[in-house]
């Protein structure tokens, strides 16, 4: 047994979150999470919401509410939607609490002491409309890398570079669209990721086994260069900065928002030592593309410096974009389809399938409604609800809702076994590979084979002459609803419990000889998944 530090990204507090989002992020952590569980190991799996920056401080405002306030709502909202949707995590966070406020300060006191911090007068982008300094998001304007309308002070969304506010062409005011900014000077604390950038690629050079998505973005990094970043803001809201001449200030929120996942475990676990520093614990981050540079080398580099004993990320899985019927999901435009609303349409168990099997991993994936609702008809109604249903209800009807003895295989059990074997043993190693398509595919594939059996083995033919053999065939099936269950867990936890909790079995990862102990009373479930149509209310 091993353990596993499983984050998955801090969603923004700003809103509900898209199907994106949970895409590229929280639902394949929580899949690799439960594997891992599934097979034994110690898990920890932390998120939260990241509280901090000027998109939440823009979402209050519009709110009309005091930011604080505003994000006790929304971090509430998410979490009952998360949990809705089956996310287990062991702690669901907030970046705006004690525990991070403290560990951001002492890593920065740190990095100051190692002088990794330095003082700079910057120019920052001032509107005399607004009466105000225009950090970040508060300002937007056009990329100068490819040109994008939408880009923002700290990055262009488009293209994931990272920007300064004085890089934007046309700069005007997120608040008020005021475009007469000028750039004023104020005192600002940079971290010096040239002075880290040795240290950096010495670790980053043990990290050749990451996925080529994450390492291509890294690497690309390196090569650009890696520039100085300012770490500092001149805003009210995030965690105040402790230097002499700085207490009007606070951090960046991608200084802190990283941080958020050592201050989950502080805040959770007495044991958070054991799991943050600890060399027996293999750490993994799950997000999305436009994250990877924070994951890869800014917080990495933030760690090193500060010298302080944390662990450093083992693997990152990156992902692509889902896109939304051949354009971008967009929370501003309100573009796509939203958590909330996607659970009131279909239970989150085929959104967490559909997602899981169509995962942007090695491109960007459409989503359609159609393709959505083509897929999970097919593999949740017709082929798992399909087996599962067919399969109990003979059962209960010809064996008085009890588990039948086995006798000795015949050659289609004995087929059955060899192929089930390769089949999870594919499957265990996809998981581990965190191939996420994959791993969807080989579990498909297993439906598959149980729906095969039963219908070659025909046990409805057989019973009228041959009760025991019939009873072989019934406890066999009955033996793989089990099992297509335990390898659905970690996609459709909600299904896969209801028939595992039916016919009175763990969700553990399964072993494809163990028979069911005959004489075991079952119930039948009722249909896991209505077939669901583009029509239905939303
Ligand atoms: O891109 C985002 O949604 C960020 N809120 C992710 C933060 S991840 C971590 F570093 F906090
Ligand atoms: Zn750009």
């Amino acid at each position: 047994m091993s353990k596993f530090l499983i984050t998955s990204a801090l969603p923004y507090v700003n809103g509900v979150k898209h199907l994106g989002n949970l895409a590229g992020s929280l639902l394949p952590a929580d899949i690799h999470a439960r594997f891992r569980r599934q097979t034994g190991h110690e898990v920890l799996f932390l998120c939260g919401t990241d509280e901090h920056g000027t998109p939440v401080e823009l979402a209050a405002q519009a709110a009309g509410l005091p930011v604080a306030d505003y994000c006790v709502r929304q971090h509430a909202v998410q979490a009952d939607i998360y949990r809705r949707f089956g996310l287990s995590f062991d702690h669901f966070s907030r970046t705006s609490g004690e525990a991070n406020r403290r560990l951001t300060q002492e890593i920065f006191l740190a990095l100051d002491k190692a002088g990794f911090i330095e003082e700079r007068t910057i120019r920052q982008a001032y509107s005399p409309t607004d009466r105000r300094f225009l950090p970040d998001r508060y300002i937007v304007g056009t990329c100068p890398h490819c040109g994008s309308s939408a880009a923002r002070g700290d990055q262009c969304e488009a293209c994931t570079h990272l920007l300064d506010p004085e890089d934007l062409i046309e700069p005007r005011s997120a608040i008020s669209g005021a475009t007469d900014i000028e750039f004023r000077e104020t005192r600002h604390l940079f971290l010096k990721l040239t002075a880290l950038e040795g240290r950096l690629r010495d670790w980053l050079a043990t990290r050749h086994d990451w996925p080529p998505l994450v390492r291509s973005i890294a690497n690309k990094w390196l090569q650009e260069g890696l520039r100085d970043r300012c770490i500092t803001r001149d805003l009210d809201w995030g965690v105040p900065v402790p230097k002499p001449g700085f207490e009007d200030k606070v951090f960046y929120v991608w200084f802190d928002a990283p941080i958020g996942y050592i201050a989950a475990a502080l805040e959770s676990r007495p044991d958070w030592r054991d799991w943050w520093q600890a060399d027996d614990v293999t750490y993994l981050q799950f997000l999305a593309k436009d994250n990877v540079p924070f994951h890869a080398i800014s917080f990495p580099a933030t760690l090193l410096g500060a010298g302080l004993p944390f662990k450093l990320v083992d693997t990152i899985k990156g992902f692509n974009w889902l896109t939304y019927e051949g354009g971008k999901f967009s929370t501003s435009q309100r573009r796509g389809i939203f958590t909330d609303t996607a659970l009131n349409w279909c239970p989150a168990d085929t959104w967490r399938w559909w997602l899981a099997a169509n995962a942007p991993e090695n491109g960007d994936t459409d989503f359609t409604v159609e393709r959505f609702v083509d897929g999970v008809n097919k593999d949740l109604a017709d082929i798992f609800g399909n087996l599962v249903n067919r399969c109990l209800s003979f059962a209960a009807s010809r064996f008085d809702s009890t588990v039948p003895p086995r006798g000795g295989p015949g050659p289609i059990e004995r087929k059955l076994e060899s192929d089930l074997d390769a089949h999870l043993t594919r499957l265990r190693s996809h998981h581990e590979a965190l191939a996420f398509r994959k791993a969807a595919e080989e579990t498909r594939a297993i439906w598959k084979l149980a729906n095969a059996y039963l219908s070659e083995a025909a046990p409805w033919s057989v019973i009228g002459h041959d009760r025991d053999r019939a009873a072989t065939i019934v406890n066999t099936g009955i033996g793989l609803v089990r099992i297509a269950a335990q390898v659905a867990w970690p996609f459709i936890p909600f299904a896969a419990e209801q028939v595992l909790n039916s016919l009175g079995e763990p969700v553990t990862w399964p072993k494809s000889a163990d028979a069911l102990p005959a004489g075991r009373q079952f119930r039948v479930t009722p249909v896991l998944f209505p077939r669901v149509s583009a029509t239905m209310e939303r």
